[in-house]
């Protein structure tokens, strides 16, 4: 397709209904799904317009290279892990490796989490095969349940309701711990790095976190407060906007605001699966004023992922548009060049956000999901490199981790294999970078990062000189 071809049409909260819908979900019972939505509908929203367009000016930011994204959590959210410290745990790995990006970009992070309503999935097999019996595939907490039973997978309109609360809770917690200001968070020397030992890049990453320490010291001393007190931090929210009725009660027109914007979280994003250009996804995301993201993978062309942005975005606005990068750590080097060089003759503004997760997903022989360690740092360098050598900025990472202590990736410095993904294999979907696996990815950006930082402030002196 022609991206000047398009034409602007209508769009309404309810547009998306006439097109395809992919990943769609069916209920028995239409009656009580349109009383859940109804009552979705009236409960108050979770996140707030001045909020969201904060977000959108920062994405602006980091989409020029003046600011970095870290985005991360779970594959899919569960209902039971709605509690305190599992949420306390997700929040402090994101804000550690948040310390940790700043101080290797030398720019500010940007930390949007992957919870407080990731709930729904989208799934490659409409059904799931055990021992001969074959049933609807699991599709997330807010559309059925994984028990293997018929009664667990038929699709309940009560889970959106229990989605929406819980991600009301997590938010809640969220917003209160992160206005506490969480002292031991901004403290390498109060962090668990007894993994660091194992590593090769031991003294590099000793380094690293010696040196943040010293700067954290110093600015608290500098200042006569602690750093949580005097360094408020941002939090924003973000999930895949897969469950279109889920999503379209929550689209709210705001008081004084031109545009209606989706108010359960801060950045949805379209995945990978259901990015058709004629598809009821593309058609409700590009009538919200959000930020949004869009998951692109091996199979997007040159011109269609032109279309994609002109109808996402028409009017170019900056931080409108993040474009998430999954190729796998083997394609990337193929699928990413013409990309970025498409983009850039357009002349179009994209944020550019590397998922090193997606494209590496492998199954062990006893079909076992995970994700080797040196496969998602391999897909990450190679970002950083080829967008460096096109002249493009690689402006943000994702992630699929946790804070916990899971055994669900293979490799990183304590060498997890296979074996170990028996002991503490915990997500329902997609293997999670566990907190040592995360923490260990954190500190290699930031020395692969810091190299050019540094190269960049050199290069800024001689200038000025
Ligand atoms: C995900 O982010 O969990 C996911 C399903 O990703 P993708 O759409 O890139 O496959
Ligand atoms: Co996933």
């Amino acid at each position: 397709m022609n991206p000047t071809s398009v034409e602007p049409r209508p769009w309404s909260c309810t547009s998306w209904h006439d097109k395809p819908i992919a990943q769609r979900v069916t209920y028995p019972d239409c009656e009580a799904l349109g009383r859940v939505l109804a009552s979705l509908a009236r409960l108050p929203p979770l996140v707030t317009s001045w909020e969201v367009e904060n977000l959108k000016s920062q994405l602006a930011d980091a989409a020029r290279g003046e600011r970095f994204l870290l985005q991360g959590g779970d594959c899919s959210e569960c209902f039971e892990d709605c509690q305190s410290s599992a949420i306390a745990n997700k929040l402090k790995i994101l804000l550690k490796m948040g310390i940790v990006l700043v101080y290797g970009s030398r720019k500010r992070v940007i930390r949007v989490g992957r919870f407080a309503g990731q709930y729904a999935k989208p799934r490659s097999a409409e059904t799931e095969t055990r021992d001969g019996v074959s049933l609807p595939s699991y599709r997330g907490n807010l559309i059925n349940r994984k028990g293997f039973t018929p009664e667990d997978r038929i699709p309940n309109p009560e889970l959106l309701l229990r989605g929406y609360e819980r991600a009301a809770l997590t938010l809640n917690f969220i917003r209160g711990l992160v206005d506490g200001g969480f002292a031991d968070v901004h403290h390498p020397e109060l962090w668990d790095l007894d993994f660091v030992k194992y590593a090769a890049l031991a003294d590099e990453y000793r380094r690293i976190t010696g040196a943040i320490v010293d700067a954290v010291g110093f600015m608290e001393t500098l200042a006569g407060r602690t750093l949580g007190e005097f360094s408020r931090v941002d939090f924003f929210t973000s999930h895949e906007g897969l469950h279109l009725d889920y999503e379209q009660v929550q689209t709210r027109q705001v008081p004084r605001r031109l545009h209606w914007y989706n108010l359960s979280t801060h950045f949805p994003w379209i995945g990978e699966r259901t990015r058709a250009l004629d598809g009821a996804h593309v058609e409700y995301f590009r009538g919200i004023a959000n930020p949004i993201g869009v998951k692109i993978g091996p199979s997007i062309a040159p011109a269609e992922l032109l279309s994609l942005i002109e109808i996402l975005n028409p009017a170019d606005e900056p931080g409108r548009l993040t474009l998430i990068h999954r190729f796998g750590c083997k394609r990337i080097a193929d699928c990413l060049p013409p990309l970025i060089d498409a983009v850039a003759k357009s002349g179009r503004t994209v944020l550019w956000c590397c998922d090193p997760m997606h494209g590496n997903t492998i199954r062990t022989n006893r079909g076992v999901k995970t994700r080797n360690f040196d496969d998602i740092l391999a897909e990450l360098e190679q970002a950083f490199d080829l967008h460096d050598r096109k002249g493009s900025i690689l402006g943000g990472v994702h992630f699929e981790m946790t804070g916990e202590n899971v055994t669900e990736c293979v490799g990183g410095a304590r060498g997890l294999t296979e074996a170990d993904l028996d002991r503490a294999y915990l997500s329902d979907v997609d293997p999670r970078l566990n907190y040592e696996q995360a923490l260990e990815l954190a500190l290699r950006i930031a020395g692969r990062m810091g190299q050019s930082a540094s190269g960049t402030s050199r290069t800024r002196r001689k200038d000025a000189s």
